[in-house]
């Protein structure tokens, strides 16, 4: 079999000596360039990206499955996005990685694809923009950081965040306390070891079947996940032998799959955009009612921070995604294909579960209907999610006046107000944090409470936002209101005393004004500037698709092969 790489090093001409050439500088032998396959392992190692910090290591191991298995690997770095450091929000620039991800492959000679993904935002970027090339591809996982500890107790990264500032505010502990968890929290390499976005994109990975079994949940420092790394390595070159591409395995129901997985796992709402997008790239129509149609009656399995109380050392230990997957029986299309060219039925038919009180049976759930809800109604016409396993079941079916604020800035320098007009029945409505107004859909959505209700013991409010919310978060939070405020959405028209309506059952989340009144704001409705004249911003402001599209880039959804007819020289 002719790889592709061939193109490049398998010619005698004045092309094929510059190509291999310039690579012997690396002290690279002949026979390495005699035809086997090449391997990109691409890499999102960063310094700038503390969860990705040890995947120079990962990338080593996976160099050793690749030449055992007579591949010829070459690691390649892509743009990195640390979740905890990059503003205004790494989601801005997860379609400008995919692109960075997508050329990387066409334009380089390489057969097959090794995809190293941890924080957040690296897994959907990477996998987008593989998809767009349909190359043979694995994605190993960075794996989540050990449990953090403090005091004696386990403490989840992001979720317990969310839960000592909000003591602190409360004055329930003092800001010494808060900030020695600091080091106590994130303890070892790798990536937020709650039910978090990483950890559920990595669950993702291992139920799509883009991942080897037991990808999801192995720690980071566990000598295991670099046992993983290897066997990918080993595994990838068979891939390429046997021309196992991406669209095999991405198929609608590895689609199906990861949805009712997310639901098991009570995984985050940023799934949805992530899986949406990927679905985009490699021609899968999926859309957001899938979710919901999908979910809505799997259980929640997982009793895993910000839902339940363990943490994803526990959920390895416990025996993992195998086990979830095993325990949800007929709810997964058995048959689907993964990437050891085993079904997902045959990876998890023998999965064992060590521990019922981390993954629980389907008998016994932590809660009986965990599946994300699509919310409709003239708030927001295109949909709009929550989580009713992070939510509070008093709230489900609730109508109070809207407290507007027009950006989260001005949310920020109000919500601390003893005069605030706000009581616990108020709903807290944030606009202008949507894919394009923010730009990049940060994860505000969780907006803390009212600093005055706090104090009187108030745990929950309904909250509304065209934002996302971190995967660590929880609380009665609507999220991903399309239109956005930014585009006009009805979210932009609501003003201040308002009454709101939302109806998790029904499926509902409506403004209770007139439509004639609507229409009459509409009309005056200006739209704000963009925030700014040129570069990616730009691109990003004048292509973005809305959150039911995933919030790709238009000119993005699809693929473009990786044929690629000119030379450079
Ligand atoms: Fe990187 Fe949470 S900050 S995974």
């Amino acid at each position: 079999m002719r790889h592709r790489s061939s193109e490049w090093f398998g010619r005698k001409d004045r092309d094929g000596f510059i190509h291999r050439s310039w690579m012997k500088n690396q002290g690279i032998p002949d026979d390495l360039f005699d035809g086997r396959p090449v391997i990109g392992i691409c890499n999102t190692w960063s310094e700038l990206t503390p969860c990705n910090a040890h995947f120079r290591v990962l990338a080593d191991h996976v160099k050793r499955g690749v030449y055992e298995a007579g591949g010829f690997p070459l690691e390649f770095p892509v743009m990195s996005l640390g979740e905890t450091l990059m503003r205004p929000t790494a989601m801005l620039f997860r379609n400008l990685v995919s692109m960075d991800v997508e050329e990387s492959i066409r334009a380089n000679p390489i057969d097959g694809v090794v995809l190293l993904a941890g924080c957040d935002k690296t897994t959907p970027a990477l996998l987008m923009g593989a998809a767009s090339c349909d190359l043979p591809s694995i994605m190993v996982s960075g794996g989540p950081m050990l449990n953090g500890k403090f005091r004696g107790k386990d403490i989840g990264s992001g979720t317990d965040v969310w839960k000592l500032s909000e003591d602190v505010r409360r004055g329930v502990i003092d800001e010494c306390d808060f900030l020695e968890a600091e080091g106590c929290m994130n303890r070892s390499r790798g990536h937020c070891m709650t039910m978090g976005t990483a950890s559920t994109m990595a669950s993702v990975v291992e139920a799509l079947g883009i991942g080897l079994p037991t990808n999801a949940a192995i720690p980071a420092v566990d000598s295991r996940r670099y046992v993983l790394a290897q066997m990918a390595g080993r595994r990838i070159v068979e891939m390429v032998r046997e021309d196992l591409r991406m669209s095999r395995i991405l198929t609608y129901e590895a689609f199906k799959n990861a949805i009712r997985v997310v639901a098991a796992i009570g995984g985050s709402s940023n799934a949805v955009i992530h899986l949406l997008a990927i679905a985009g790239r490699i021609g899968v129509r999926l859309n957001l009612d899938d979710w919901d149609r999908l979910g809505r009656d799997v259980p929640c399995l997982v009793n895993l921070m910000p839902v339940g109380k363990y943490l994803m050392e526990d959920f390895y230990y416990a025996g993992g995604l195998p086990a979830v997957i095993r325990e949800l029986g007929d709810l997964i299309h058995r048959e689907a294909i993964t990437v050891n060219g085993k079904t997902i039925g045959e990876n998890t038919s023998e999965a064992p579960c060590h521990n019922r009180d981390v993954i629980h049976s389907l008998s016994d759930p932590v809660h009986s209907s965990a599946g994300l809800a699509v919310l409709r109604g003239n708030l927001c016409p295109d949909g709009a999610i929550i989580k009713p396993a992070a939510a509070t079941a008093a709230l489900m079916k609730h109508r109070g006046r809207a407290l507007v604020f027009e950006t989260i800035e001005a949310f920020n320098s109000r919500i601390d107000d003893p005069n605030l007009d706000v009581d616990e029945s108020s709903v807290l409505v944030l606009k202008n944090c949507g894919p394009r107004g923010y730009p990049g859909m940060p994860e505000v959505g969780n907006m803390p409470l009212p600093t005055k209700l706090l104090q009187k013991g108030v745990t929950d409010m309904v909250r509304i936002s065209d934002a996302r919310m971190s995967g660590t978060a929880y609380g009665t939070v609507v999220l991903h209101v399309a239109p956005e405020a930014a585009i006009g959405g009805t979210l932009a028209l609501v003003q201040e005393g308002d009454m709101i309506e939302l109806d998790v059952e029904a499926r509902r989340l409506d403004l209770d004004v007139t439509e004639s009144e609507i229409e009459r704001r509409r009309n005056a409705w200006v739209s704000p500037k963009p925030p700014a004249d040129r570069g990616y911003y730009r691109l990003h402001h004048d292509h973005v698709l809305q959150a039911d599209r995933g919030a790709d880039l238009d000119f993005l959804v699809g693929a473009s092969g990786t044929v690629v007819t000119r030379e450079s020289h």
